[in-house]
């Protein structure tokens, strides 16, 4: 034994660790939409602010928000709190959110509507979401990872159509059956602007992105090359020229049996696979230097009991001996019990 003191270096995160390919036997874990109405630490900062975006753009507000389930659950990794509709209100759409309702847009129905978008983000108005970045990473401790985030394209391009959430996504996919032209410039324009806003929040101290594809499980095979897989091969370019080591995770919600249509994608780290999918056939399906992300049902979470237990046991083993970072298949319900995220986590953790 030396006496001489180690330096050596510290060892790395785990969730940045799994990203970069490492099986590791007790996987990381965050989950999608862990802050939020289910916290009632969330509800009573969320009362503090009149409207969603007001609370979005507060850094100090938000950036509490984003530290609380790291406090409450001990998660290996901490998701910035904002919106992915924040990027059509840098973008000078006019954006709000109905209490109880979800969003409000004020709709892009043609090309004039398309016309009337500046060509770059508002970046004064994106300002706080860099200034919570940075307050999160002066308190988070030292073994959880930063993760930002933004929309794709296509989910973005959805709800800047039709207004609003849709069940089917009809008005966006009607928008590019009829005026592809128009359409392909609003996804191109999103994309650009996207990889730019994720690269600034890199540069403000996030540690690995996520690009929410949440409605690209409505496309038909050849929609689905042009309007997801394409646009995000194309922020991946230019993400990676500005951020070459930063790792990317993408998740193509319902893309089922296109899933590999991303997966040979350069530069992406992982894939978030959401609550359909088989994990020991994706497991064996996707190439080995993908780690993967998922994907437990938030409505097993929900219900708890066994339905939970089994749903865990089921994740970890499918995964099990690769790259796997424990999530949900979707995000956290707001009538989930505290108790069950908190066995949700021992349990990942192979205790409880
Ligand atoms: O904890 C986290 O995951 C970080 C914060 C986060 C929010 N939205 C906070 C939020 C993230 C990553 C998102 C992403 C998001 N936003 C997506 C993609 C992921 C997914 O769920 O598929 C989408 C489609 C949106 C758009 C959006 N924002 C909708 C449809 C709604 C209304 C539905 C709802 O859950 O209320 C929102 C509002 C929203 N975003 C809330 C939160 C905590 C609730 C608003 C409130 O607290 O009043």
């Amino acid at each position: 034994m030396s006496a001489i003191p180690s330096i050596a270096a510290p060892p790395p995160k785990p969730l940045l660790a799994a990203l970069g390919g490492a099986a590791r036997k007790i996987p990381p874990i965050w989950l999608m939409r862990q802050a939020g109405r289910y916290l009632p630490e969330y509800r009573a900062i969320r009362a503090e602010a009149a409207s969603f975006l007001d609370f979005c753009y507060d850094a100090k507000l938000a950036a509490e928000a984003t530290l609380q389930p790291i406090r409450r659950f001990g998660f290996d990794a901490a998701i910035l709190f904002s919106d992915i509709l924040v990027v059509p209100d840098a973008l000078g759409q006019r954006v709000g959110f109905e209490s109880g309702e979800g969003p409000r847009l004020e709709p892009i129905d043609s090309a004039a509507g398309f016309k009337g978008l500046r060509e770059e983000l508002d970046w004064a108005r994106l300002e706080p979401v860099f200034e919570t970045i940075e307050r999160v990473k002066a308190s988070l401790p030292r073994e959880v990872a930063l993760i930002g985030f933004c929309g794709a394209p296509w989910t973005v391009a959805s709800y800047m159509i039709a207004g609003r959430g849709t069940p089917d996504q009809a008005p966006a996919r009607l928008f590019a059956y009829r005026q592809p032209d128009v359409f392909q410039a609003l996804i191109d324009r999103l994309a650009d602007v996207s990889a730019d806003y994720l690269a600034r929040q890199i540069r403000a101290g996030a540690e690995a992105v996520q690009i929410f594809d949440s409605w690209s499980g409505v496309l038909p095979p050849a929609e689905f090359e042009r309007w997801c897989v394409r646009p995000i091969e194309r922020m991946l370019k230019r993400l990676r020229a500005a951020t070459p080591r930063t790792p990317i995770i993408a998740f193509p919600r319902g893309a089922a049996t296109q899933l590999a249509k991303f997966a040979s994608l350069d530069g992406l780290a992982a894939i978030g696979l959401d609550t359909a999918v088989e994990p020991r056939a994706a497991a064996a399906a996707l190439p080995p230097r993908l780690a993967l992300q998922g994907n437990l049902d938030p409505i097993a979470l929900l219900a708890g009991g066994r339905a939970l237990d089994e749903g865990v046991e089921r994740v970890l083993q499918g995964f099990a001996g690769r790259a796997h970072i424990f999530n949900l298949g979707h995000g956290v319900l707001p009538q989930t019990p505290i108790a069950h995220v908190e066995r949700l986590v021992a349990r990942a953790r192979g205790a409880g």
